[in-house]
């Protein structure tokens, strides 16, 4: 068999890339997924949608390129993270949309944990911050407010999962009910330690055990596709969270290796080895995939808004007409001007965690123009990722040597060199960045035996490009001294 077949469900898309045995793309099919906002902070997708697009996409490449099923050695899954369907056992039927990841509904709920002391037992526990962005307080809305839905959870006629776990579903017309270690770790229910969904946790967020998938390692032959959907079964071996396949495609396998990509938010994961340390600096620890015998992990720092940022200019301020027009914009001019801009838009991630921080520009005078605020906006995303990486060096207690890069942004040659300059490390760009679909892939092909071990996927990964800090440490620290100035100024503004 030549290929393996990755899908990723993504927040704005549903992919399938198609990867041959030397990690090089041979197809490709997308389609946008629509974004449901009901009212203000709440973000919902419809989950049939996210089904039938990604089955959609899969068959499209395999049609495209005129391959047969029977040339898949398996596919690998990975997917938005967080984002929380309901459905019920018998007729596969969502109860509800699914609640997105960036949605706010639960805030209220979080600060009440907090204030219930809760945040200590839930950090030791879970390696997560209290926070909305989790499933398990958006899975106890749903139980709350969908009608009967508690009753029904509790008959055991309900089933919940993150968007994995409702993939796999659908792709075994409902045999499987499952999902990964790096998927469940970002539940808010489950153990670091054990491994397994916590009942303490159960208990505090009163969510019935019954509605809860299987979990299994990400690499891992969970089962096969039903044979009607693509001609013939296929196995399903594959299966992470899009960040942390993005870490595994970048082959930072081994501790103090760390990715960043530039996404609509940025996701910043370095690999802490096999001990799960918990963050002083309010990063999140989590769960690394890994197809060796012993658990890793990794800490991560999550950043809401940053190629959405850009988007901002785009269609919020109107002053590029296509988000590639930035690095022009911005290279026109030969700096921001001393104009700082904080996109604080759905509050401030890691490692501030300020639901309440909203968006600031300052430093603006009369000659500050539309290239000003384009560089600064571009600038913003990379001192945001600087923030982060300082705080894992000083929870993982080492510098990293280098940081690996992937996603949309990578590709912007002035965001790469500024993002050297401020960390003062060389950034590292690989010829393949689709890494996510890339680590979804390799996990799945490291299960059936399509490659061999770590070490022939470790071949396979290839930088393209090193972009080195040429920036004076005077400078650096000055402008992020400034750009801190700016982040106090966005802090707590909607309270
Ligand atoms: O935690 C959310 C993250 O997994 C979303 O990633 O790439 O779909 O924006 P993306």
């Amino acid at each position: 068999m030549k290929y393996i077949l990755a899908l990723d469900q993504g927040t704005t898309s549903s992919r399938a890339i198609l990867f041959d045995r030397e990690g090089q793309i041979q197809g490709m099919a997308s389609q946008e997924l629509n974004q449901i906002y009901p009212k203000s902070g709440w973000v919902e997708h419809d989950a049939m949608e996210i089904w039938n697009s990604q089955l959609d996409v899969a068959r499209e490449v395999l049609r495209e390129k005129q391959i047969e099923a029977t040339d898949i050695a398996a596919i690998g899954i990975t997917n938005q993270r967080e984002t929380t369907v309901l459905w019920d056992r018998k007729t596969g039927q969502p109860l509800h949309n699914a609640i997105v990841w960036q949605d706010r509904r639960t805030a209220g709920f979080c600060d009440y944990l907090r204030q219930q002391g809760h945040a200590g037992l839930i950090a030791k526990k879970t390696g997560l911050v209290i926070d909305a962005y989790f499933s398990g307080t958006k899975l106890r809305w749903l139980l709350d407010n969908v009608p009967e839905a508690r009753k029904r959870a509790d008959r055991g006629e309900l089933a919940f999962g993150t968007i994995d776990s409702w993939l796999l579903w659908n792709l075994s017309d409902g045999r499987l009910h499952i999902t990964d270690f790096s998927n469940a770790a970002r539940t808010m229910l489950f153990n670091l330690e054990t491994l397994a969904w916590d009942d303490e946790l159960l208990g505090l967020l009163d969510i019935p055990a019954s509605v809860l998938p299987e979990v299994h390692p990400s690499s891992f032959v969970f089962g096969e596709s039903a044979s009607d959907l693509f001609g013939h079964p296929v196995p399903l071996a594959g299966c992470a969270g899009d960040q942390h396949a993005a870490l595994f495609g970048q082959n930072c396998t081994r501790h103090g290796m760390a990715k960043n990509t530039y996404g609509t938010g940025c996701f910043v994961l370095m690999n802490i080895g096999n001990e799960p340390i918990v963050s002083k600096c309010k990063l999140l620890t989590t769960i690394a995939c890994s197809n060796r015998d012993q658990p890793e992990f990794a800490l991560e720092g999550s950043i809401f808004t940053a190629g959405s940022a850009v988007q901002w200019l785009r269609d919020g301020l109107g002053i590029i007409e296509a988000s590639g027009e930035v690095q022009s914009l911005a290279a026109s001019v030969p700096d921001s001007g001393d104009c700082y801009l904080v996109p604080a838009f759905a509050g401030l991630g890691a490692p501030h965690w300020d639901p309440y921080a909203r968006g600031v520009i300052v430093g603006i005078s009369g000659g500050t123009t539309a290239a000003h605020v384009a560089r600064a906006t571009l600038e913003s995303i990379a001192f945001q990722v600087a923030d982060v990486l300082d705080a894992m060096c000083t929870d993982g207690g080492m510098a990293v040597k280098e940081l690996r890069v992937d996603g949309g942004a990578s590709v912007n040659d002035l965001l790469m060199q500024f993002q050297a300059d401020l960390l003062q490390v060389p950034v590292v760009r690989p010829r393949v960045v689709e890494t996510t679909s890339l680590g979804a892939a390799f996990l799945a092909g490291l299960a059936v035996g399509f490659w061999n071990g770590i070490d022939e996927v470790e071949r396979i990964w290839q930088s393209e490009r090193t972009f080195e800090p040429v920036m004076s440490q005077a400078e650096v620290g000055e402008r992020r001294g400034r750009w801190q100035e700016a982040v106090q100024r966005s802090m707590g503004w909607q309270k």
